[in-house]
């Protein structure tokens, strides 16, 4: 058995800038005064993460793309069978139920960022999208705002417990993995990470947020004062 390359840079990098974004957005809207234009612009920062990973799932790396992780129920319930044999053969990328839970985390974090253009700080700020809406869409949004983030808390704990247990458990140790990107097998590893792909990637899922947030909006009407 060798050591193979598994997650490809842009994979890795996208984790942990997840990750972190995530950590900033709980801080800016819970715990930091007066830091909500942080919290927009970081919220925009992670809409453009998810897109970039939305789009690397169909053009990225062998174990990176969508069509590796994403399998039917058969394949997810066959795995589930043998989740708990300590000496179950290790997956080269994501586990078929591992695959689902990243489709989930993916999905509630483009709700989160998609809602948050909806919501007004009430004092100072307002989304970008929020003259574009009708009272009973924002009230939606709103609501979307708070419940995916309170789901995103569960599914994240689980994502974190799942790992502690790969580790603890299978002996399975899968964080060094995206660290380096590196995990023991017999199965081929990719060849390289694909950075100017990669690069091509952001570049458009820049452009994708350049275009939801400063030109397709309306400009927030002024409100004039006559004296
Ligand atoms: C805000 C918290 C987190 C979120 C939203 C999150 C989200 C994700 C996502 C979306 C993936 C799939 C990666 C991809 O294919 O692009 C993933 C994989 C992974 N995450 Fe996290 N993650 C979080 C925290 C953590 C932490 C704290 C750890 C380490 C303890 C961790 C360890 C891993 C590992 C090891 C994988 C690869 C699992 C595998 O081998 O299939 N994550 N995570
Ligand atoms: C994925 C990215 C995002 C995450 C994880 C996130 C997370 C959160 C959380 C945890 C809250 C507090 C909710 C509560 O009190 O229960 C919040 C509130 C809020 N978010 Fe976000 N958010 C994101 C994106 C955005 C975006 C893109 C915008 C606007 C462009 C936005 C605007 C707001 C506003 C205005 C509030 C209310 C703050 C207040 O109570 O004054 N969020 N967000």
């Amino acid at each position: 058995m060798q050591k193979v390359l598994v997650w490809d840079i842009p994979t890795r990098v996208f984790h942990w800038l997840l990750v972190s974004s995530l950590l900033a957005q709980y801080a800016t809207a819970e715990w930091l005064e007066n830091a909500i234009q942080w919290h927009f612009y970081i919220g925009y920062f992670t809409l453009f993460l998810v897109i970039f990973r939305i789009l690397w799932g169909f053009v990225g790396t062998q174990y990176a793309r969508f069509s590796s992780f994403v399998t039917g129920p058969r394949k997810v319930i066959r795995y589930m069978k043998t989740l708990f044999d300590k000496d179950s053969v290790p997956s080269i990328g994501h586990n078929p139920l591992g695959g689902w839970f990243v489709v989930i985390m993916l999905v509630l974090v483009a709700v989160q960022a998609i809602s948050g253009l909806f919501m007004t700080d009430d004092i100072f700020l307002d989304g970008p999208y929020r003259p574009l809406a009708d009272e009973q869409t924002l009230a939606l949004m709103n609501s979307l705002h708070h419940l995916a983030f309170d789901l995103l808390l569960y599914v994240i704990t689980l994502h974190i417990a799942a790992v502690v247990f790969y580790g603890i458990y299978k002996k399975q140790k899968l964080v060094p993995a995206m660290v380096h990107g590196k995990k023991v097998s017999k199965t081929v590893g990719i060849t390289g990470s694909r950075l100017i792909s990669a690069l091509v990637v952001a570049l458009l899922a820049a452009a994708i947020v350049y275009v939801a947030i400063e030109v397709y909006p309306p400009t927030p009407e002024i409100e004039e004062y006559y004296y």
